[in-house]
């Protein structure tokens, strides 16, 4: 059996706002895209052809709520519901769903994650909250302003600079890390163990082995099964260069925003 405790899912790398330390630097993205929907699909399908099963899948991005066709990728989704406890959709309070995601939505295992940046941010976080109820559907509001912030807040990834760790200290900060473990990343034909790897991070090698691509036909499904089963359990070339998800890290009040004109094009470091 090969399993993960969150599969997630990332269906853009585009957003509504310009969170300077956001997790999955889509600030950063010189390309934003929406991924296409057949492709989604297609990567929802080859995920559960190589993990029999998750706790929980994510669906987020980017803004998950600005990719037009999610209800089409929950619903697809659903298909493999007996393969995981629930989905979870991430959003940031900027927009509301659509009648027809929350149709879709409507008594399935279906559970929102609503952060909630502040009412200046996160300005849909009533309307979203009234629809949620309205549909019944389930959900959960992060508070991510003020004094008392969700987890004490954001954790600082970093400059993602090579940081010339000793072996041991790259080890330990490994073992120490949440995102290499267990969290496999699906983004646009690939499947990572760590988030990291699937930022497009332009200075940061990727090398063949430490990744699965679903849009490769020359492996065979056992081979990317092996490959699958091999993830989370040593350091990538990734880890050389990130601070690591540590629980224990000092936090950052969430969602610091780029002012207008502040965020220029030679600052995306990400393709
Ligand atoms: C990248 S966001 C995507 C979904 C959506 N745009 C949002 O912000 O809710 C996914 C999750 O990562 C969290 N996050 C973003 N940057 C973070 C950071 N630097 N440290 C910890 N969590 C972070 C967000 O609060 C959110 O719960
Ligand atoms: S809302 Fe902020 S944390 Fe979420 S994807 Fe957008 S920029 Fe990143």
């Amino acid at each position: 059996m090969i399993t993960a405790d969150i599969g997630v899912l990332l269906v853009n790398n585009m957003c509504t706002l310009k969170c300077k330390k956001c997790i999955t630097l889509t600030p950063y993205q010189k390309r934003p895209v929406n991924y296409k929907l057949e492709n989604l699909k297609k990567d929802i399908d080859g995920f559960f052809e190589i993990f029999d099963s998750c706790n929980h899948f994510d669906i987020e991005g980017g803004e998950t709520l600005l990719n037009p066709d999610i209800a089409e990728v929950v619903r697809h989704a659903l298909r493999y519901k007996d393969r995981f406890k629930y989905i979870a959709l991430l959003t940031n309070g900027t927009l509301t769903p659509k009648k027809e995601l929350l149709e879709v939505c409507r008594g399935e295992k279906i559970f929102f994650i609503v952060d909630d940046y502040g009412e200046a941010l996160s300005v849909k976080k009533p309307q979203l909250v009234a629809l949620l109820e309205e549909y019944k559907i389930d959900y959960r509001v992060d508070t991510y302003n003020g004094e008392n912030q969700y987890y004490g807040g954001w954790i600082d990834f970093g400059d993602y600079s090579l940081k010339n760790y000793t072996d041991d200290e790259l080890e330990a900060k490994f073992k120490k890390c949440r995102t290499g473990k267990d969290l496999p990343y699906i983004k646009d034909g690939k499947i990572f163990p760590c988030t990291v790897q699937a930022l497009g991070i332009k200075h940061i090698p990727l090398p063949a082995g430490e990744y699965i691509d679903l849009r490769d036909t020359s492996k065979t499904l056992a081979e990317k099964r092996e490959a699958a089963a091999g993830f989370f359990k040593k350091p990538v070339t990734h880890c050389k260069y990130c601070k690591g998800f540590i629980v224990e890290s000092p936090r950052l009040p969430a969602a610091e925003q780029f002012k207008e004109g502040e965020l220029t094009d030679d600052m995306k470091f990400c393709e």
